[in-house]
């Protein structure tokens, strides 16, 4: 069964890389039968946080943001393609999921993380996953971490040389664990409504 799944990413960067790991994670998801829609907050192009969507009284949002909390509500699970600023995260992606809470409830997230050099940007996706989990996400365990994203994959998100050889041969498990929450998470829904 063909589960809805957002890639969500967020650089706002003229010459930003990460596109490429969020195409190859969106090409590899739909590859196994998902339904899977990127959400690029460059594009999404919310303000800096002034009112969460919830605050808003009905109808008064930004479309933009309201379209975004439907896609949110309707999906079963996300991956997070995270890159890495100073040791931190990317305020566009943060900026965008801070906007929204109750959203985001209930349902499993995986992290991906990148940066230009080896560390992959591994701190951000350290930071993600405490922020994950208190935005009522159920974090899974498999990670992948790519680097140098520039020598892991072409600029359409192939992959390239052995970094991109690494990254394919970790996608499967990363999706699999992703996609075994996803179910599990949807079926207990359907069972049980969740009790907040
Ligand atoms: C403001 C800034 C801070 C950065 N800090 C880090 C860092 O702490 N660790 C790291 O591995 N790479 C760092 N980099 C390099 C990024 O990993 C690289 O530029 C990457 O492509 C950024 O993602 P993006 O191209 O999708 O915006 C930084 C880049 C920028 C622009």
């Amino acid at each position: 069964m063909s589960n809805r799944i957002l890639v969500l990413y967020g650089s706002y960067r003229s010459d930003r890389m990460g596109i490429r790991l969020a195409q190859f994670l969106v090409d590899g998801l739909r590859g196994k039968g998902q339904e899977v829609e990127l959400i690029d907050a460059q594009a999404v192009g919310l303000p800096m946080l002034d009112r969460m969507y919830k605050e808003y009284k009905p109808g008064e949002a930004p479309a933009a943001m309201a379209e975004l909390a439907a896609k949110i509500r309707a999906a079963d699970g996300f991956v997070f393609v995270t890159g890495e600023y100073n040791w931190g995260m990317q305020p566009g992606l943060k900026n965008l999921t801070d906007h929204f809470l109750e959203e985001w409830f209930w349902r499993p997230a995986a992290i991906a993380s990148y940066s230009a050099g080896r560390l992959s940007g591994a701190r951000a996706a350290t930071a993600w996953h405490g922020t994950l989990s208190e935005m009522g996400m159920v974090v899974v365990s498999s990670t992948l971490a790519v680097g140098p994203i520039g020598q892991a994959l072409s600029a359409e998100g192939k992959p390239t040389g052995d970094s991109g050889d690494a990254l394919a041969q970790a996608f499967p498990r990363f999706a699999d664990d992703l996609l075994w929450w996803v179910e599990a998470g949807r079926e207990q829904r359907a069972r049980k409504a969740p009790p907040y």
